[in-house]
């Protein structure tokens, strides 16, 4: 293997190249982080969509099949929180990642326990705010990047982040799929790559057909980011259900969102009232609306009508840009296998 390839992120996460998978929702299951993780890369499980018990099922599972190590993602505000915490620390994960981070108490226990801790940053005034608060390793995903997403290309985010010499591995994030991009990243300065779309389009993602399709058929300028799913900036694959969001006025979203209350009440389990109730208490923190925060509370429900019901018309589809440049679907051997060739090739051919 080209001596490039062994980084400070391999180094730190025992990965056996330094590419990362990411926590995707309903996509990142144990199916896929084994399948990564056996093809050299790190991957991360997204917990942060899981019960406690869920969680613990996945890990277990991983662990069954391979003894390769792997993260867990977590959301600081998710129910179970500490029983999943403990779960990492008990069933000896090697990583946690997280967006917005966990208490600075929570940070401490799971690096006492020697859990590497692998926020994901999209903004280049976050960088030295997480490394303070005990990150080990940045991810800094671009705008290009699935799900939400900031304002900052990745290249750009990149240089900003690298030039703070922060003393950690950096990893970029957000528009790659393939071994130039992590031999350009490498000879930019960065210690490896991270990749949720070029994952979630292989075959070992849980993901249903129906819904690979409606990606591989996806044009790279028509994968925006909306706020009008969650209020948050999410990328996502313009169908038609994103397209009537986009259209939607302040009261045709609130018509929209008790529609969608009533549609999905048996799955969250609150009545119209409690979910007004919520929403109103939420709306009332924030700068949504009404109809925003109740369509945030329908978010997850709307991701799984494609994700995992297999009804991609129905429901909306997270994706990065990159999606529009992928038209394949390999196994996790193969992508992993075929980045580590075009990366050696690359670095060869300019070091030539
Ligand atoms: C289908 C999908 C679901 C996602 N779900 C999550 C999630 O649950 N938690 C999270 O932190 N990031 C999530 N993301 C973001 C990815 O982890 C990753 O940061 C992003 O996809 C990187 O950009 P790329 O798609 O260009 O590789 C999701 C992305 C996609 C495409």
């Amino acid at each position: 293997m080209h001596t490039a390839l062994n980084t400070s992120l391999t180094d730190a996460l025992g990965c056996d190249y330094p590419v990362i998978q990411t926590a995707m929702g309903w996509v990142s299951t144990a199916q896929l982080v084994t399948a990564s993780i056996e093809a050299g890369a790190f991957g991360f499980l997204a917990a942060a969509v899981m019960s406690p018990e869920e969680c613990e099922a996945e890990i277990k599972l991983i662990k069954s099949k391979t003894d390769k190590p792997f993260g867990v993602n977590i959301h600081a505000f998710q129910q179970g929180i500490d029983k999943i915490i403990d779960m990492c620390i008990d069933y000896d994960v090697a990583a946690l990642s997280y967006g917005r981070g966990p208490s600075p108490k929570i940070v401490e226990k799971v690096k006492a326990a020697g859990l590497k801790c692998v926020p994901t940053i999209g903004a280049s005034k976050h960088a030295s705010k997480a490394v303070k608060m005990g990150a080990d390793i940045l991810v800094c995903q671009g705008q290009e990047g699935g799900g939400h997403t900031g304002a900052t290309p990745t290249w750009l985010l990149l240089a900003q982040v690298i030039d703070q010499n922060l003393g950690v591995p950096v990893v970029a994030c957000g528009g790659f799929k393939d071994g130039r991009g992590l031999a350009a990243a490498l000879t930019f300065g960065a210690d490896g790559i991270a990749m949720g779309t070029r994952f979630m389009m292989s075959s070992d993602s849980p993901t249903p057909d129906a819904t690979k399709a409606e990606y591989l058929k996806s044009d790279v300028l028509k994968i925006p980011v909306s706020t009008k799913l969650d209020g948050l900036p999410q990328r996502m694959v313009l169908n038609g259900t994103l397209s009537d969001l986009e259209k939607s006025s302040k009261l045709g979203m609130l018509i929209r969102a008790m529609q969608n209350g009533m549609k999905y009440k048996s799955q969250t389990g609150m009545s119209m009232g409690q979910t007004i109730k919520t929403a109103w208490g939420m709306a009332s923190k924030t700068d949504m609306t009404l109809g925003q925060t109740m369509m945030a509370g329908n978010a997850p429900m709307i991701i799984q009508k494609a994700m995992v019901e297999g009804k991609p018309d129905e429901g909306v589809l997270p994706s990065g840009q990159i999606a529009g440049l992928i038209d394949d679907l390999p196994s996790c051997a193969d992508i992993v296998g075929k980045i580590v060739s075009d990366a050696e090739a690359s670095l060869k051919r300019v070091g030539a």
